[in-house]
């Protein structure tokens, strides 16, 4: 009996080296750590649980036969983040450089198929090479099944993808169908086809950093979410998201002891809108005022910056933010930032997380580039995921709400539940300036006329008031109060109930 366990143990000691030392010390010298190395700093410790330690590959082609190493270049299972179960894949780049050979696949799809039969989230690491040059077709079959479990699964438990090494060619494309992408910056690109390739087909030449790099998709390609400084970092930020999602779609997202008075005052907000309308100031500071202990995870920080997305709590439970940002375009809604801000309420509402939106935006940004760019589709995205959304909705405005992108933010109409005012919001078709421009185009060339006629219209127009003599807004609210505003909105429609009409699936302007 003693040899017996002691072969178990040895073999599993072969196993756990993965690539042996030397890939280990070369994957150490680049400033990355090795699959379970970061599997244990991803877990609570000690709760890993493996699967398929043993399993090999069964290519017999270009010399394979005798190049077995066990578990086959990922490492799979299950353990908790903050005690709550996650399953978690990983590739090994120090085996076969973490390519996917069928049996790879099947590893990770029977931990796509036990994340999806019992409702956690699953995240995948990625470091590695792309399909398994020697197994061909059977290899891309395998990322095949990889990519209909993504699909099945999306909208029914999170999934996070984080990239921490090369991830080319058929890896790419199932972060690309999961929740959220993070990357290392420096040591991880993402890319369809490499430099190479990119020389061959098109004469041009780039490093792979320059092609897919932690900044290209942060803040250029918005493929990715956000990006970390090393593994350490962003395995330690990945369990402070996890602490915000629910496990799956029914569950509800977690409730965390909070030691932050949900009634709590701000006076500072009732300075924060600048006297002049043109002047920005940083929405951030809003949210970081509102949220429990200050504490926000922001998504796609980089990207369409004058949009800001992420998740905060109040009383203890998750909330998604959107706001448009004054400090950047003037808050304007693009392509880029309608796009940014659909997809991030769209997850909200999958996973049934409330959605609280700051509005000051002074209309969609006009333009060829814009127009040409598809405007009108990606604008068109964020109004159907809010009219779509059945989560409750609770927006503030704190200043413009100009034209169509009034409506698009979280508008009464198309179905926020609570919506508020600051004093300070201005509520109308456009700006008084642009306004009497058009309505007394004839008198342009009497300035007396013009610039009473400006005042008259800022009046009447630029203030809550009409909005709220409509009821369009519910209420004008003191500044210094929207923590509390917000807390007692979201209580009060934690029962809420709203249905779609039943269909295959909606047609959303993709
Ligand atoms: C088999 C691979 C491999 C692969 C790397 N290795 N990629 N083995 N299949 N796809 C092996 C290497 O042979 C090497 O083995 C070890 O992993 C480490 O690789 P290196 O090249 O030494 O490392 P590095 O210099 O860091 O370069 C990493 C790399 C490069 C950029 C990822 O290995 C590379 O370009 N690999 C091929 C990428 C590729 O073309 N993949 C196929 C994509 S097509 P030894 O024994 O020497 O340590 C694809 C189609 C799927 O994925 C489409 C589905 C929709």
């Amino acid at each position: 009996m003693k040899d017996i366990l002691e072969e178990l143990e040895s073999r599993r000691s072969v196993a756990r080296l993965g690539g042996g030392a030397r890939r280990i010390e070369a994957q150490h010298a680049r400033g990355k750590l090795t699959a379970r190395e970061r599997i244990e700093l991803l877990l609570d410790r000690g709760t890993f649980e493996e699967y398929d330690t043993f399993v090999q590959h069964r290519c017999v082609d270009f010399g394979m036969a005798d190049q077995k190493v066990p578990g086959d270049g990922v490492v799979t299972g299950w353990g908790t983040v903050n005690g709550r179960k996650v399953f978690v894949f990983a590739k090994d780049f120090t085996v076969f450089g973490g390519s996917l050979s069928e049996e790879h696949a099947r590893k990770i799809t029977k931990i796509q198929d036990m994340a999806l039969k019992t409702r956690a989230p699953i995240i995948g690491l990625f470091d590695a090479g792309g399909a398994r040059i020697q197994e061909g077709v059977a290899a891309l079959g395998g990322y095949g099944e990889v990519f209909k479990r993504n699909v099945v699964a999306s909208g029914v438990i999170p999934q996070i993808s984080l990239i921490m090494g090369p991830c080319a060619g058929g890896d790419v494309y199932s972060p690309a169908m999961t929740d959220f992408i993070f990357m290392v910056r420096d040591t991880s690109y993402m890319f369809v086809t490499g430099p190479e390739v990119v020389k061959t087909v098109t004469n041009e030449t780039v490093t792979s950093e320059e092609l897919g790099g932690a900044k290209v998709h942060t803040s250029k390609s918005s493929v990715a979410d956000g990006s970390y400084e090393n593994d350490v970092e962003m395995l330690l930020e990945t369990r402070r998201l996890i602490d915000f999602l629910p496990s799956n779609n029914q569950e509800g997202a977690p409730e965390w002891p909070s030691f932050d008075d949900p009634g709590r005052y701000d006076e500072s907000l009732d300075t924060l809108v600048p006297d002049n309308p043109n002047k920005p100031y940083d929405i951030k500071e809003l949210i970081l005022k509102v949220v429990d202990e200050g504490d926000f995870f922001e998504i796609q920080a980089a990207y369409a910056r004058n949009m800001v997305t992420g998740f905060g709590r109040i009383e203890g439970r998750t909330v998604g933010f959107v706001a448009n940002q004054p400090m950047v375009l003037a808050g304007v809604l693009d392509s880029d930032a309608s796009r940014k801000a659909a997809r991030f309420v769209r997850f909200c509402d999958a996973f049934e997380i409330p959605i609280v939106t700051f509005v000051d935006v002074p209309g969609f940004l006009p333009g060829t580039a814009q127009e040409y760019g598809g405007l009108i589709k990606h604008g068109a995205k964020l109004l159907f995921a809010y009219s779509q959304a059945t989560v409750p909705l609770v927006t503030v405005i704190t200043r413009k709400a100009f034209g169509g992108a009034y409506d698009v933010m979280a508008s009464k109409h198309v179905g926020a539940d609570v919506n508020y005012a600051w004093p300070t919001a201005q509520i109308a078709v456009m700006g008084a300036k642009g306004a009497v421009e058009i309505i007394f185009r004839a008198d342009m060339g009497d300035p007396d006329k013009i610039a009473a006629q400006t005042k008259n219209y800022e009046e009447r127009f630029l203030s809550p008031f009409v909005a709220a003599e409509r009821g369009y807004v519910d209420e004008v609210i003191m500044p210094h109060s929207t923590r509390r505003r917000l807390a007692r909105a979201l209580a009060m429609l934690r029962t809420k109930k709203l249905e779609q009409p039943s269909r295959k699936h909606d047609n959303m302007p993709l």
